[in-house]
């Protein structure tokens, strides 16, 4: 069978490198993919773009495809999977309506306490007047956050009252993330230590994935501004048995069952961002209605069970009773980016020494990439994921930073520390 995947970066790289090992698939399809996936035996790029809704779902109908998997978030919550839906074809991620997980704060906050799932306390603002009045009546740090999608910028973790007004200034009067900021979240400030949990949910059931944590500064020791991600690894130790239980107990059924009970039955990618408190209480932080990247680069290097068969369940509502195992081994992936990012930076430079890199253990998983006459050119801010399987997080991680430090372009750019915390733990 052919399948279609969406999405041009690392975590679509791995998806469909993954689903072309299948047996049962022929062609995957990525749209638009990027010089990784071009490269990939049984893989072939499409002039698609992830928003083109109605190219996707024509090319779809034209080459016969079983299904297709959207990798990141904005087709979702712009209903992808219901105009897949409307014509009878499969697509795996949750239709528009469910999607308001990730691509509302307030619906998902008002989501949360509805059906006491415990989050962070809140307040909903579309006036700045009011915004900044309910800040100066509640002194402490919180969190001021833009209702919308805004490419991971929307967030501000306030430990000032001045730090929090600006950010109200910037989204409500300066209207920085446009129409994502007509409304704003302020939340409580939570301490503790940050997780994530990552499930495959098929309307009904959710299979938890290999756990796995992800580190979103830029720079080491967790410094820097926020990124999508500078590396990742699986397992992740802060996830313990007993908190994996309370998690899948109190955040994920329950979030299942209340979207359920609100009419949106979800399929597809779960990923749960939370904040384990000091009384050992994990809060959800946040949604995201799909796989994570850099999460899913080291998660599919441990899959061992078929992933087109898993996509499959997740669709027919088969996937409590579908089988799933896991290398026992650790995976560790680095991501490699441009200097400046999450900033402005250069593209463009030709990326040299990948083919110093054959080791077995070890898969360079591409995102900001493109080929131009046999070079390949640096093409994004995230540019390559270098991702090893090891017998320990610290034998994954020194595979990984040795096949790294054989890849070179002007300006490139990683952290050094990728899986520290695991080291630590
Ligand atoms: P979000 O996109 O909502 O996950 O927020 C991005 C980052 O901001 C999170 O990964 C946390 O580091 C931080 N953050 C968000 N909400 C809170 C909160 N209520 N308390 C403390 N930190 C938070
Ligand atoms: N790595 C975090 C994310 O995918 O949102």
């Amino acid at each position: 069978m052919n399948v279609l995947v969406v999405g041009g970066g690392g975590r679509e790289h791995a998806l469909a490198w993954k689903l072309a090992a299948s047996p049962r698939v022929e062609t995957v399809f990525v749209a638009p993919g990027n010089a990784g996936t071009a490269q990939e035996p049984g893989v072939v790029n499409i002039d698609i773009g992830i928003n083109e809704i109605d190219q996707l779902v024509a090319f779809a109908k034209d080459n016969t495809v079983a299904f297709t998997v959207i990798g990141p978030e904005a087709p979702l919550v712009n209903g992808v999977v219901d105009a897949f839906d409307e014509v009878g074809l499969r697509c795996l991620g949750p239709n528009r309506g469910a999607a308001q997980l990730e691509g509302s704060k307030a619906f998902t906050k008002s989501f949360l306490k509805r059906h006491r799932i415990p989050t962070a306390a809140y307040s909903v603002f579309d006036d700045a007047d009011e915004a900044i009045a309910w800040v100066k009546q509640h002194p402490g740090p919180c969190v001021i956050k833009a209702d919308g999608l805004a490419a991971g910028k929307g967030v501000t973790v306030a430990t000032t009252e001045q730090v929090a007004i600006n950010a109200i200034h910037q989204c409500l009067r300066e209207r920085a993330f446009g129409n994502a900021g007509d409304r704003i979240v302020i939340e409580e400030y939570l301490v503790g230590e940050e997780a994530s949990f990552i499930c495959l949910v098929d309307g009904e059931f959710a299979l938890p994935l290999a756990t796995s944590q992800d580190h979103k500064a830029r720079d080491e020791k967790d410094q820097g501004p926020n990124t999508g991600g500078m590396g990742a690894y699986s397992p992740a130790p802060v996830i313990t048995q007993q908190l994996h239980q309370r998690i899948m107990r109190e955040i994920v059924r329950p979030t299942i069952e209340g979207l359920a009970q609100d009419g949106h039955i979800y399929t597809g990618f779960l990923y749960t961002g939370l904040m384990i408190g000091h009384d050992k209480v994990p809060r959800v932080l946040e949604y995201n209605c799909r796989f994570g990247d850099p999460e899913t680069q080291p998660i599919l290097m441990r899959l061992k069970s078929d992933l087109a068969d898993l996509c499959e369940a997740a669709l027919t509502r088969r996937l409590e009773h579908c089988p799933v195992e896991w290398d026992e081994r650790a995976a560790l992936g680095v991501v490699m980016a441009c200097g400046g990012y999450p900033g402005e930076y250069q593209t463009g430079n030709v990326i040299n020494g990948l083919d110093d890199c054959p080791e077995k253990n070890v898969k360079i998983f591409h995102a900001g990439t493109n080929e131009r006459d046999g070079r390949l050119y640096t093409a994004g801010g995230r540019v390559l994921c270098v991702t090893a399987l090891g017998a320990s997080i610290e034998s994954a991680q020194n595979q990984a930073y040795s096949s790294a430090r054989k890849i070179h372009w002007t300006d490139a750019y990683y952290r050094n520390d990728i899986g520290y915390r695991a080291l630590k733990n």
